[in-house]
């Protein structure tokens, strides 16, 4: 198991280019189910997770090429697709879930792998199973898996979520968009992911409105045909990699940014004292002199603050002037990056779902372990501000979720290396 060696170095200056988003690319690669025409996905990211995705829809018997280094995926649905997405795959990623609203659409039934439990929490499937039950798929679970049945096809309804949950909105529209008739979904997920989704799925011919507000439409179509997408950029690497000026000092231009995307995490940035600035090219992020302030924040569903900012954000937080509250509202097991920060001197209490952080002037380096992805990156942000030598290991997560990871810092002056089989 690789490891990542981080020398706290000064002042971070430069350019990182942002890739395209994971979480969008995780949704729209399973969308290539909905028709036999190719799909074809520009601007994606390179990462172990996307790998995951490919031999999922591998294992369903779609042909999936990668093309310029894997930044662009072309996948073809038209042989004969296989409706059983087997637990080795799906237990390495919960995101394997988002298979099962196109394999209903596509085939009318699917056997799907509950995906368990992850480190940041419990993550059910009811959310799912109530949505897609609602357009008249019939879902019990047997031997760990998800056995849905639509007779006749799915029927267009109205569904309100109990929660705007991510992935069930995900799986609810590409479910949708074969249905027959109109479906509505309410208190639906407005996550820029979503809106990414909506325009590739009407590229495709789906009929589809209110992506990006609580309630979307859409008007079933018989067929769906072929498509080329670009991956909207990934609103969490950029803040991950706006966080690393505001940690360490210094002036970083990162491509692709959007305040859009990230304008709850930008307020935040402004009111602990980082500028951030739009240029022709993206965002420019810059913090010049003395330390930042504290700031309190809680997550929320967009266009709230992303929990996965929440790790970074408490990385950059360690070392304000002052005490923060950070507040964790999606996911209830989410701080476990807290206990790690303290080993390199942060002073943090975690009661519940509330981390109080007091700011101390400086971290200190030590070995620390990442324990999931968002958790991982923040340890390096810290390292990098930190005196001294940070070993992060167990650093498989970071490689689900930031493609090269290592030479973007560098590239802006951050000592960081990976250090083999540890
Ligand atoms: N939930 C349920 N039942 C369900 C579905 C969700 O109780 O049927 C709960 C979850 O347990 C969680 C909350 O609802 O507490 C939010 O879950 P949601 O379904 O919105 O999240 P997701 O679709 O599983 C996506 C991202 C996550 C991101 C969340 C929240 C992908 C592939 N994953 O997950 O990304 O944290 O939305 O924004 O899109 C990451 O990239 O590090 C990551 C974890």
């Amino acid at each position: 198991m690789d490891s990542i060696l981080v020398k706290g170095n000064g002042p971070l200056n430069g350019v990182i280019p942002i890739a395209g988003a994971k979480n969008a690319c995780l949704t729209l690669m399973p969308a290539t189910l909905l028709s036999e025409e190719p799909l074809t996905l520009t601007n994606a990211p390179r990462l172990s997770d996307i790998r995951t995705m490919t031999q999922l829809l591998q294992s369903l018997g779609v042909e999936v090429s990668a093309l310029q280094a894997g930044k662009v995926i072309t996948m073809s649905s038209h042989s004969d697709i296989n409706p059983v997405a087997d637990y080795e795959i799906v237990r390495k990623m919960r995101a394997s879930n988002l298979v099962l609203g196109p394999l209903l659409a596509r085939l009318g039934h699917a056997v799907v792998s509950l995906p368990g439990g992850c480190a940041i929490g419990a993550r059910p499937m009811d959310i799912h199973i109530d949505a897609l039950a609602a357009l008249g798929a019939e879902i019990d679970l047997r031997d760990g898996y998800l056995h849905a049945t639509a007779k006749g096809g799915l029927k267009g309804a109205v569904h309100e979520m109990r929660f705007a949950s991510v992935g069930a909105t995900e799986n609810f529209v590409m479910a949708a968009t074969l249905a027959k008739g109109t479906s509505v979904l309410k208190n639906a997920a407005r996550e820029p992911e979503i809106v990414d989704l909506v325009a590739c799925l009407r590229r495709m011919g789906a009929e589809i409105e209110g992506e990006g507000t609580p309630t979307i439409t859409i008007q079933g179509v018989d067929r769906l045909r072929g498509a080329t997408h670009p991956v909207v950029t990934d609103r969490i690497e950029l803040g991950t990699y706006m966080l690393a000026p505001a940690i360490c000092g210094g002036e970083v231009e990162c491509l692709g940014g959007r305040i859009d995307l990230l304008s709850a995490f930008c307020e935040k940035l402004d009111a602990a004292g980082i500028s951030v600035t739009e240029t022709a090219n993206g965002l420019k992020v810059a913090r010049k002199n003395g330390r930042v302030r504290a700031v309190d924040v809680v997550t929320e569903p967009f266009p709230g603050f992303p929990t996965d900012l929440q790790a970074q954000m408490m990385a950059l937080l360690c070392t304000a002037e002052g005490t923060s509250v950070l507040e964790e509202k999606i996911f209830e097991n989410r701080f476990m990056h807290a206990p790690e920060l303290m080993r390199m001197g942060a002073k943090i209490e975690v009661q519940g779902g509330h981390a109080t952080v007091h700011g101390v002037e400086k971290l200190r380096g030590a070995p620390v372990m990442a324990t999931d992805l968002r958790a991982s990156v923040s340890l390096i942000l810290a390292g990098l501000a930190a005196e001294g030598e940070t070993l992060v290991s167990r650093v498989y997560h970071l490689d689900r979720g930031y493609e090269r990871v290592e030479e973007k810092l560098r590239a802006c002056g951050a000592q960081i290396e990976r250090v083999a089989g540890h």
